[in-house]
């Protein structure tokens, strides 16, 4: 897992979330949503959910993902990731990555992809997906900087951009 050094002495660390942390995660989506993401529809409603929500995504470790980045003992940064079986078994989807606003610009976003991407390689997926809101311009650049590739579902809502990164064949594959 990358660590990442921010204005110029404190280091940001990302790392994959356990229960423990689910206090500090359910803070970090309190500020957030103070801070106003107008497409933010919210997430795990108190401490408990997210402390559930996180023993999910470890009990399937090959399945979900959940990393926070932290600056000391804050959580600045946040990523998820779940399997959509239902629509192809090698395939994840990227269901919420964000930083917080002053922590913004400074490769904590990237540091957090890179996990992902590293995490997807070494789990064997095939694909990665994700949907963002028509006017969230900015994380439809920052998608586009790790090579996602905007697509057409059929039947998809009008408000957001579907996405879609395919990664060059499974770990198992590889290794044959
Ligand atoms: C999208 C988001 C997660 C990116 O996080 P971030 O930490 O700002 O990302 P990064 O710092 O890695 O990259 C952002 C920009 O900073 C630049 N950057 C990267 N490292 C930098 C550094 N050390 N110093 C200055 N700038 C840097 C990048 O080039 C990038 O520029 P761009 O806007 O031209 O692409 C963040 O903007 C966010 O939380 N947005 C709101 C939530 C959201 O919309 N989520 C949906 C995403 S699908």
């Amino acid at each position: 897992m990358p660590c990442q050094t921010i204005s110029g002495e404190r280091t940001s660390l990302v790392r994959k979330a356990v229960p423990e942390d689910a206090p500090k995660v359910n803070i970090y989506f309190g500020n957030l949503k103070a801070e106003g993401l107008p497409w933010f529809s919210g997430f795990a409603e108190s401490a408990e959910a997210c402390s559930e929500f996180i023993e999910r995504s470890l009990r399937a470790p090959d399945r979900s993902l959940v990393l926070i980045a932290e600056v000391g003992t804050d959580v600045v940064g946040f990523l998820n990731c779940r399997r959509l079986d239902f629509m192809c078994p090698s395939a994840s989807d990227l269901q919420h990555v964000s930083v917080r606003r002053i922590y913004r610009n400074k490769g904590l976003g990237d540091a957090l992809m890179t996990s992902l991407l590293e995490w997807a390689r070494s789990s064997g997926l095939r694909e990665l997906t994700a949907a963002v809101h028509v006017k969230n311009q900015g994380a439809q650049r920052f998608l586009c900087r790790f090579k996602f590739k905007k697509e057409t579902l059929p039947g998809g809502s009008p408000d957001y951009r579907h996405f879609l990164l395919e990664l060059n064949g499974s770990v198992a594959e590889e290794a044959v």
